[in-house]
């Protein structure tokens, strides 16, 4: 990977910050946006802009066929078919539409799902309250030191009752990595399904829902170089066809009479409404641009520069830094300077042009067993190189001189 070539096809990379170099290194909380991206955006709204399925005339077909092109696009970066994947807003409308219709068809008295304490609330709600709604319960797996969510321990919780069990593959707080593969196993054993909130892997890392055996995946378009207000939900297609839809109205019916109404296949009849086609459009040549890139590479490099960020801010005495003690295999590094809050930190980093994410990260009871209030976290990705650590690095070790001197 030419890596000064890569950056140039990210227009805002170029922009200088606080009269800085921009050193952007929140890619987990949104990616910046390659042209290729901008471009197919551009194009939809010049060339085909039209309402799907509706039109009998040419341009609403070209719009059609973009969406489903799309989806298509999508649908090959996970290795799932075409029908397997269904639009939505982003992880977290893919975790609540996944919540309230499978939820609803298999929970009930005397069962439960299956998660951990590690989650982002949007794969923690849901769940909480679809199990809240039904009558059945949420249990949790206990984590190892590291944070990590190990198969034995998710073997520890399941049982015969589990009829969900709902974890991420990364976790956006710690950057610990899950072995999905194992877990799924452990899942399928006790005749439970495993839906994993992806939003964290599906950009840095080449997942395939057939080899690692997951029934539902949701990742968002905007952390994966795409749009924001789009995303995906992946079902396998005999779970799918099972499910009830959740939203209804225009579009995802067969027939409608003032008392009745059939509905489309999966997984047109989860998108009621006119749906987001630009976004689908921006996220499938999103998707196409990080596969010609080259998931193996964009997560080894990523990884690499994560633990050299790691590896740096343990070496700047009073700073903690968070999550493997070991080596990380994702693009995550979440620290403290102690003592100081994390959104003074961030702010401090900001004034040398680096861009952090502070604060809970939407993973209150993670924070919780972690002793902190809020944390900073860089995270890196694949447009990100050395330079960025190191610039992150020296306004960690400024940031901490300067409240040092304040406090004393
Ligand atoms: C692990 C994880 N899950 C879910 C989400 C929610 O994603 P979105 O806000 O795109 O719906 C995020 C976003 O930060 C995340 O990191």
């Amino acid at each position: 990977m030419n890596l000064a070539a890569l950056r140039s096809e990210f227009p805002l990379l170029g922009r200088d910050e606080n009269g800085k170099r921009l050193c952007y290194v929140d890619s987990a909380a949104t990616a910046q946006k390659p042209q290729a991206v901008l471009d197919a955006v551009r194009r939809y709204y010049v060339e085909d802009n039209a309402n799907v399925y509706r039109g009998v005339y040419a341009l609403a077909a070209r719009a059609t066929q973009d969406y489903e092109d799309a989806r298509a696009q999508v649908a090959a970066l996970v290795h799932a078919e075409p029908e397997e994947i269904i639009f939505t807003r982003g992880t977290t409308e893919s975790l609540n539409l996944l919540a309230r219709s499978y939820g609803e068809l298999v929970l009930g008295p005397g069962t439960n799902v299956v998660t951990s304490p590690a989650e982002h609330h949007s794969n923690l709600l849901p769940w909480q309250q679809v199990a809240l709604a039904r009558g059945a319960e949420l249990r949790f797996v206990e984590l190892d030191e590291d944070g990590q969510v190990t198969p034995e321990a998710v073997g520890k919780v399941v049982d015969q009752g589990t009829r969900v069990v709902a974890l991420a593959h990364v976790s956006n707080v710690l950057g610990t990595v899950t072995d999905i593969a194992a877990i799924a196993a452990v899942a399928h054993a006790a005749g439970a399904v495993l839906a994993v909130d992806g939003a964290q892997s599906v950009p840095h890392m080449a997942v395939d829902v057939k080899a690692l055996d997951i029934d539902f995946l949701a990742f968002s378009g905007h952390k994966m170089c795409g749009p924001t207000g789009i995303g995906a939900l992946y079902g396998r297609a005999e779970l799918l066809r099972r499910m009830p839809p959740v939203y209804y109205g225009g579009e995802m019916i067969e027939e409608v009479t003032l008392t009745g109404a059939t509905f489309k296949e999966a997984p047109w009849r989860f998108e009621g409404g006119t749906p987001n086609i630009a976004g689908a459009v921006g996220m499938g040549a999103a998707a196409r641009f990080l596969q010609e890139v080259g998931l193996g590479e964009i997560h080894s490099r990523e990884a690499e520069l994560a633990n050299m960020a790691a590896e740096g801010l343990r070496r700047i005495e009073g700073v903690t830094v968070y999550g493997p003690r070991g080596r990380r295999e994702s693009g995550v590094v979440t620290f403290n300077i102690d003592g100081v809050h994390a959104h003074d930190v961030a702010t401090a980093l900001d004034a040398d042009g680096v861009c952090v994410r502070a604060g809970h990260h939407c993973c209150q009871p993670l924070m919780r067993r972690l002793g902190a209030a809020s944390t900073a976290r860089a995270s890196f990705y694949l447009y990100n190189d050395a330079d960025d650590v190191q610039q992150l690095l020296d306004a960690v070790a400024s940031a901490k001189e300067f409240f040092r001197r304040v406090a004393g």
